[in-house]
């Protein structure tokens, strides 16, 4: 996600955005750019690559600006697509975070009424409304701009001619530090801190004024008081969002992602091109861990709602087995887009006559570059090392393929996409129980094995449940179709070997509620996951952590979730080091 900042006080702008652009450098960004009122006209600068030393920019002596640090969403990393984006009269600059889902209709609109556009974002349609209905008053031009866009933003903006910086908020986040005769409002905590420790968080249809002799904040269409807080927190605490650890941060954050990923692709209809799909006879899924397991999610999806065969390969094994592919589509699913197997597996896949997509987090990575098709997930950049926001993105990417791909009857689609818009609160559900998950996972940390089981949608469940446990907490977990226990893995299990099951309402339910009483034979602990008003599994098992009740194909988000929970807090109770756990990397860039 891209970080935002604008400062009005006595400081030189430049310094001080700069340095609270710097604060957020964790999030990631791959440009930046800022604006700076210089007398009567804006001065700015825009790059790609790292901010490095804040010394080295001299934009301008004012001290009203604003700046910005882009992940890359709509259009490319580069100059020109980097924030700050201006009007015509390059008069007004704007920054934003956020989705604006109607930009390509705004966009035709303005053109066609004379407005001519320099990037590819979708920002910049801001700029131009903003623009036309400026007629002097600043804070009322972006009232009616903002009035025009759907979508998500928080955006600061200001107008050369103005001695004043206007911002607005909807579903993406904002806060204003209120300092001694400055003021700096931003995206995050961390790049106000330096500066005060007193914010006003603002909320959903929130417009800001900032002057120099104070602000004022508007909502729906009054003045309206926000109190101001004081942030107990350190700089480094600032940047988790007070959370623990980027991976709790980052699970929270899931909601909004799903959020944001099916803004993406589906408004009335689901958005996706799946030209893609034209005359071919099967998919292949090449991918690593926890991409791997998104992918024989994939499958289940793509197999049930459509038909078509699908096969899942490891990236690592694809390069060398260089299987026969007979009129496929090659999907690679990976979050960093530079996963060294992968990208070589997506090179063979095209060489042995496959057509390619790619399903990526980060925009401009090399697998966007090799892929013939690419789907973005909208997850935001994730630092904790284990995948969770990024896994479930790359769910409702796949969800939404397969739906489209399916040939099922249009109110069934319309149904099962209905479901899909609530999972965000269902997720919020699931979050609002951490304290129970926390609960159980402190009972299973005094464990060295773990078992997880599941059946059809379940195993894929069980095997990302099993990574998530065993790649933070250290606990060595297996997973296994529930089926496969009484050929081998059953001599494993006992009293030392805790189970987590997932229960899928579907066929499968029954004959998982017998594998569990086998289980429980052998004196085994049971933890399930099941649906909130499973009366039957409490009879069986030691621990239920209950999720929302959701179509089957769905649970793959509800139980994942809850199981990254559980992975996540079993760790924290061993006392491990979550985000970075031992020997791996956040991108594995070597074969
Ligand atoms: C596990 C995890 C890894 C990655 C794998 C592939 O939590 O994060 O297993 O999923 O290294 O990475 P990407 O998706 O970037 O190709």
């Amino acid at each position: 996600m891209c970080g935002i900042a604008g400062y009005i006080g006595f400081r030189r702008a430049d310094e001080v955005i700069i340095s609270a652009l710097k604060r957020l450098e964790y999030r990631g960004y791959d440009s930046w750019g800022i604006a700076v009122k210089h007398g009567n006209e804006i001065r700015l600068i825009k790059r790609v690559g790292a901010i490095g030393d804040a010394k080295a920019y001299n934009v301008a002596d004012g001290n009203l600006g604003v700046g910005h640090t882009r992940w890359a969403t709509h259009g490319k990393p580069s100059e020109i697509n980097a924030h700050p984006h201006t009007d015509c009269s390059g008069k007004i600059a704007v920054v934003h975070n956020g989705i604006i889902s109607n930009f390509q209709s705004l966009r035709e609109e303005l053109e066609n009424r004379g407005h001519e556009f320099k990037s590819e974002t979708d920002t910049e349609v801001i700029a131009h409304l903003i623009e036309e209905n400026y007629g002097g008053d600043l804070k009322e031009a972006v009232e009616k701009a903002v009035s025009r866009l759907r979508g998500s933003y928080a955006l600061v903006t200001l107008h050369a001619e103005r001695d004043e910086l206007v911002a607005a908020r909807y579903k993406s986040p904002l806060v204003l530090g209120v300092g001694d005769e400055e003021w700096i409002i931003a995206s995050d905590v961390p790049a106000i801190l330096d500066y005060t420790s007193r914010v006003v968080y603002l909320e959903d249809g929130d417009l800001v004024v900032l002057r120099r002799n104070g602000f004022e904040i508007w909502s729906g269409g009054k003045k309206i008081e926000r109190r101001a807080e004081t942030i107990p927190w350190s700089i480094e605490d600032a940047e988790k969002g007070g959370y623990e650890h980027f991976m709790l941060k980052e699970i929270h954050e899931t909601p909004r992602v799903i959020e944001d990923t099916l803004f993406e692709y589906l408004s009335e209809d689901i958005e996706i091109d799946v030209s893609f799909s034209a005359g071919i006879s099967e998919v292949v899924f090449i991918a690593c861990g926890t991409s791997y397991h998104a992918s024989l999610i994939g499958k289940y999806l793509i197999e049930k709602l459509t038909g078509i065969p699908v096969r899942v390969e490891f990236a690592s094994e694809f390069i060398y087995h260089q299987p026969p592919l007979h009129r496929a589509l090659a999907i690679a699913i990976t979050q960093s887009g530079e996963t060294a197997d992968t990208l070589e597996a997506m090179r063979i896949a095209k060489k042995l006559g496959a057509r390619t997509l790619a399903i990526v987090n980060v925009l401009g990575s090399t697998a966007t570059r090799i892929a013939d098709h690419v789907l973005y997930t909208r997850a935001g950049p994730e630092i904790s090392v284990a995948a969770t926001k990024s896994f479930i993105a790359q769910l409702i990417v796949l969800y939404l393929i397969a739906l489209k791909l399916s040939g099922m009857p249009g109110s069934d689609v319309n149904r099962l996409i209905d479901e899909l818009r609530i999972m965000p609160e269902l997720v919020r559900k699931i979050l609002g129980r951490e304290d129970e998950i926390r609960q159980t996972a402190e009972r299973l940390a005094t464990f060295e094995n773990m078992m997880y089981i599941g059946r059809g949608i379940g195993v894929p469940i069980a095997m990302e449940g099993a990574l998530k446990m065993k790649e933070i907490s250290y606990i060595h977990a297996e997973a296994y179709p529930a089926g496969e226990l009484k050929h081998g893995p059953f001599a494993l299990l006992g009293k030392k070997t805790p189970v987590i099951a997932s229960l899928i309402p579907d066929e499968t339910y029954e004959i998982m509620l017998n594998n569990i009483k086998e289980v429980k034979a052998r004196e085994s602990i049971v933890v399930a996951v099941a649906e909130e008003d499973d009366r039957e599994v409490e009879k069986y098992v030691d621990h239920v952590i209950r999720v929302p009740k959701t179509e089957h194909i769905f649970t793959a988000v509800t139980h994942s979730i809850a199981l990254q929970l559980l992975a996540y807090y079993t760790a924290r109770k061993r006392g491990c080091e979550i985000d970075k756990p031992r020997n791996l990397a956040k991108s594995v860039t070597v074969e």
